[in-house]
Order: structure tokens, then sequence, then C-alpha cells
């Protein structure tokens, strides 16, 4: 079993400091095997924000998969917007603007869909979709192959078209031809899982979707603090989602949904067949006999 804790848009600079001390021991409690984080680490890309964005980091298990948001490249600066871009986020938080993990359960690949020349919008290149070729094609199926970007391939229901992230469909056909399992993102500050077949029709490829809500920010477009906790055993995996309880002080779960691969891609488990599934490798001890 892998667990991969994904968390997004921290956004240093407009952040609820109530929440950040118990989702650092609440992170660090789950032990995950990978932490990800899908971008919009700050609120305005300032040398301070960034700072802090890094000791938050610092704080929580390794490794890590860390991508940019928008709100990571300078918006209001137009100098510092096309002439410096990620400076600060690469120099604060990571120069390595394809970051990539893998193991013997699963392979993880970020991608930064951040632009300079729009405030809001992001998009992948065809740079990126050869990446997705070459890190993940390789893998065999009993790899569960994970993308991470900050613009959503989904959208929940009534969601703005807008904010998918650009050339989405050209990359899902390579994101299919790869059987790419799962696609992780951010950006919408609302928490949501959904099938890529509801939106890209690809002959026996279906991907799941998670989109984080925001961690740490104040902006929560109606939710709660939220982060997701992915648990994956081929050919399962569970979506935890742990949000905000203000009452305890602490994240506790707020739903949890699973999923199995089938010959057509991701599908959910129904509830009542869930309850069976085993995620832990851990083997029973028998209790020591007296002799
Ligand atoms: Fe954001
Ligand atoms: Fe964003």
């Amino acid at each position: 079993m892998r667990t991969l804790v994904h968390l997004s848009d921290l956004h240093f600079g407009r952040v609820d400091y109530s929440v950040v001390e118990p989702l650092v021991e609440k992170v660090n409690e789950v032990k995950p095997d990978v932490v990800v984080v899908s971008g919009d680490l700050t609120q305005r890309a300032r040398s301070q924000q960034f700072k802090e964005a890094r000791e938050f980091l610092d704080r929580l298990p390794k490794p890590q998969i860390i991508v940019p948001g928008n709100h990571d490249v300078p918006m209001h600066n137009a100098y510092a917007r096309f002439f410096k871009g990620l400076n600060k986020y690469k120099r604060y938080i990571t120069d390595d603007l394809e970051p990539f993990y893998s193991d013997t359960e699963i392979a993880v690949l970020g991608l930064n869909t951040a632009r300079r020349f729009t405030i809001k919008y992001g998009r992948v290149n065809e740079d990126q979709i050869a990446a997705i070729r070459e890190r993940l094609c390789a893998f065999g199926d009993e790899v569960t192959k994970i993308i991470v970007t900050h613009h959503p391939f989904d959208l929940p229901e009534g969601g703005d078209e807008n904010e998918l992230v650009g050339r989405a469909r050209l990359a899902m056909e390579t994101i299919a031809v790869c059987g790419a399992d799962v696609l992780l993102a951010g950006h919408l500050h609302l928490s949501h899982t959904g099938e890529s077949s509801a939106r890209y029709k690809i002959a026996g490829h279906s991907a799941l979707v998670v989109s984080a809500g925001t961690a740490t920010s104040t902006r929560g477009r109606g939710e709660s603090n939220s982060f997701n906790v992915l648990r994956i055993k081929h050919p399962f995996i569970n979506v935890e989602r742990l949000s905000w309880a203000a009452e305890s002080a602490r994240f506790t779960p707020s739903s949890t949904e699973h999923f199995k691969h089938t010959p057509d891609g991701w599908t959910r488990v129904p509830d009542e067949m869930a309850a069976e599934i085993v995620y832990s490798d851990e083997k029973t001890i028998a209790p020591p006999t007296d002799s």
C-alpha cells in the first residue's frame, strides 16, 4: 500500500494561521509515502510568502511532489511577471518544474501549468505531454501512475470550463495511451472527485480525477479548509477527505470514497462493498504462546 497526502492552494499571505499547526501535525500523523502540493503556495508570489511556505514544507514528510500555481507567478507587477516569472518559486520552493517520484507501486509526475501570459488560467504544452509519455508509459499496470497539475482536468458540476487546464484534450490522449490512473489538481478551492470518462470519451480509459480544496487559505468558496489522503493498493484507491472542524480545532474525516481499476478504467465502488477492501500491508502477528 502507498499513502499520499494531497494538499493544495496554501496561499501563504492569506492564510488562516489557526489551521497551520494542526495541519502539520495531522499530515505527519498520517505518515504518507509522498506529499503532493498542487500549486498556489502563495497569495502574491512575494519573498516573505515563499519563505513561510518553505518553512511549512520543511515540517512535512518527504519526498514531496510540488507544482506551482497561477498565484506563484507575480500578478500585478508586469515587469516581474514577464521577466522574472517563477524565479522566486524556484529559489524558495524548488527549481524542479517537472518533479518525479517512483517506486514499485506508484509513479508520480508533477507538471507546471502556470503561465506568464495569463493571470488565472493554465495549460500543458507539448514538451510536458512528451514528459508524460517518457516518464509514465513504461510502467506496467501494477504501478499506479499519477499526474499532478495546478489547473484541473475536470470540474464539479456547473464549473467554469475556462478553469480547465488548456490543451487538456490533447494531453488526455497521451494520458490514456500511457494508462495514467489518477489526476490530482487544485485551483478551484473546491473538493471534487470524478472519472475522466465523463468528459473525455476515450475507449478503455477512465482516470480518477481528484481536486483538493484549499488546505490553509481563508478563501474557501464555501468549503472549510481540507486536504485529501489517497491510499493506493492496486487495483483499489481510497480517497479520504479531511476537513477543518473549527469546534474541535482539528482536521477530521469528512468523506471517503473507494475506486477500483477495471478494463474500462477507474470506477466507484459502492459503499456496501468497500468495507471488505483491505488496504493495509501489515501482516497479522501471531500472539506469543506459552511454552
Ligand atoms: Fe488558489
Ligand atoms: Fe490557482
